[in-house]
């Protein structure tokens, strides 16, 4: 999920990039990448063996290596009400949602990894804080509501951010999307729908925690779009070879016009005041969105931030064991095909 608020380069790629604009290119080089250009408009996908820009391959990488990490840290917070889900079937549900995230991070792993980067170097980034990952997980999952309201707004963001990439340019992270995409909907459902028994069905003060749980999700939700278009610098050059289909800006405004219908069936507010039918656009308007608190859960310092970069270290260094297992069974099991 998760990816528009992530194609921000870092500044070691900004200098490369400039680097590698002013370095003299081979009539071959230039030649491989006018046929790659044409390839990119006639809308034709690039698979990993075929050629491509340095900048496109790093571009990828980034973006797909960020969303892997987001899948696999977005597992701690709902992980987080597992043991205390209110029933067996809640649990169940909850369960499986989550295993789906590791499962999302598993397929995008593998597609990152065929543009020639190793899972270790990649999971080493996230570990040492080099790459991001969604800012959404940084903030704490402190009552039941929280786990339908994830599923509603922060999942239902991700099918947005995520449909259009079922069509990005490169085919292996093009597939991995389809796949996600049908299991998100049923994590956006589930939400939905543990929402809609608590608001019908629960206490007033059931009612009341869901209302709570919107209030603190909404505004980050609209941020998981990522900076409006006029500060996204890169969103031009990633819409021009097709790794990024639509504006953040445009998405954010679907997902609202969605969700707005949405919130009246659950009979919840959203916290906006300023949230109004505009006639004339034929779409909802939204107050303004406090882009100095994103900037700063971007930048490290959001409520959960260190907690949950920690957990993920924690799980790697306890899950030393079984890499080592794995790669010992391995050799044995190759030595002894050799002797046979
Ligand atoms: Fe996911
Ligand atoms: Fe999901």
């Amino acid at each position: 999920m998760y990816t528009q608020s992530m194609d921000n380069m870092s500044p070691e790629e900004i200098r490369e990039q400039a680097a590698a604009k002013k370095m003299l290119r081979s009539a071959e080089d230039l030649q491989a990448e006018q046929s790659f250009e044409a390839r990119i408009d006639a809308g034709d996908f690039i698979e990993a063996k075929d050629w491509m820009p340095e900048h496109y391959r790093k571009t990828l990488v980034r973006q797909i290596s960020q969303h892997a990490h987001s899948e696999i840290v977005g597992m701690l917070p709902e992980g987080n009400w597992i043991s205390r889900a209110p029933t067996l079937k809640r649990k169940a549900i909850l369960l499986a949602k989550v295993q789906d995230e590791g499962g999302h991070g598993l397929y995008l792993y593998a597609a990152a990894e065929t543009l020639g980067t190793s899972r270790d170097q990649l999971l080493d980034a996230l570990h040492t804080g080099r790459a991001k990952y969604s800012s959404i997980f940084n903030y704490p999952t402190l009552t039941w509501a929280d786990m339908g309201v994830i599923g509603w707004l922060v999942d239902g963001a991700a099918i947005m951010n995520q449909v259009p990439l079922c069509r990005c340019s490169y085919a292996p992270y093009a597939r991995a999307m389809i796949r996600i995409c049908r299991e998100e909907s049923f994590h956006q459902r589930q939400g939905y729908e543990a929402l809609l028994t608590m608001m019908t069905q629960g206490t007033p003060a059931q009612r009341d925690m869901v209302q709570d749980a919107v209030n603190r999700w909404w505004w980050p939700s609209l941020m998981m779009f990522g900076p409006p278009d006029a500060e996204s610098p890169n969103t031009a050059q990633s819409m021009r070879w097709g790794i990024k289909r639509i504006s953040n800006d445009d998405l954010r405004q679907k997902f609202v016009d969605a969700t707005v219908e949405q919130a009246k069936v659950l009979g919840v507010t959203l916290p906006d005041p300023a949230l109004r039918w505009n006639e004339e656009r034929q779409h909802y308007d939204v107050g303004p969105i406090d882009w100095a608190e994103f900037w700063r859960v971007v930048g490290g310092d959001g409520p959960c931030n260190r907690e949950r970069l920690a957990a993920r270290v924690d799980a790697w260094e306890d899950g030393a064991w079984v890499r080592e297992a794995a790669l010992a069974y391995a050799a044995k099991h190759a030595q002894q095909e050799q002797a046979a």
